[in-house]
């Protein structure tokens, strides 16, 4: 809360749409502490819920069991491709060349990217995908208004492989406070699976 507050003495505001807590993982040099609740101890002690959860969510990365009556807004629901090799490990499959988004995109003449877009939508999150060409913006902003069919809706929603692109591994440290991707995610249904595997 003193954070948000500097953050609206800085901006000279009093009042914020919303307040977005990037990768909120704590500092254990700083804190002296060990990793903070996770959002069920938010959840617990907080006054006001939390409106919005950003959280990385695509096709190869549902994130199903994050309900709650929360919002959920995708990052990465593309499957970040310009990070490969930067933000994740070697291997991590690819969303745009999956198989069956390819031949759901190819069957409605469209990208991957709109199709992947429309997924999101359709399931109820809101999504955030970046582009850097205009064309990409237009064409993913459209994509957001429709309605996939059901059957390739499901085959994307049943897709086996599930693998964070983004999995905070640049947090883990030896000293702590997280030495494991596990006690980073803190829940044992998030670590890194892959049908490729
Ligand atoms: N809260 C967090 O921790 C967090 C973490 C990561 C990201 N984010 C947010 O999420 C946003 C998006 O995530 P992201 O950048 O990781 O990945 P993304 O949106 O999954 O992927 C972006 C990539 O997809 C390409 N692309 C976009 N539209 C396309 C289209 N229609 N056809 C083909 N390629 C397309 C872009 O290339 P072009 O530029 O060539 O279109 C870019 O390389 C970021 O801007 C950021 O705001 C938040």
């Amino acid at each position: 809360m003193n954070v948000c507050r500097k953050s609206l003495q800085r901006l000279g505001l009093d009042y914020l749409d919303e307040y977005l807590i990037h990768w909120p993982v704590v500092d254990g040099q700083k804190s002296g502490s060990g990793p903070d609740p996770p959002l069920e101890g938010i959840l617990d002690a907080c006054t006001i819920r939390p409106a919005i959860n950003q959280v990385e969510a695509h096709p190869y990365w549902r994130n199903d069991k994050l309900e709650r009556g929360i919002h959920v807004t995708a990052y990465s629901p593309l499957g970040s491709p310009h990070t490969a090799g930067f933000f994740n490990r070697e291997g991590t499959p690819v969303l745009s060349q999956d198989p069956t988004l390819c031949a759901i995109a190819e069957r409605h003449g469209c990208s991957p990217a709109e199709v992947a877009v429309a997924w999101a939508v359709q399931r109820g999150t809101s999504c955030l995908p970046k582009s850097t060409k205009e064309e990409h913006l237009r064409s993913n902003l459209a994509a957001a208004s429709w309605r996939l069919p059901e059957d390739d809706f499901q085959a994307l929603s049943d897709l086996e492989t599930q693998c964070r692109m983004l999995d905070g591994a640049w947090f883990l440290s030896p000293e702590g406070p997280y030495r494991t991707l596990e006690e980073l995610w803190d829940t044992e249904h998030e670590v890194q699976t892959s049908s490729k595997e």
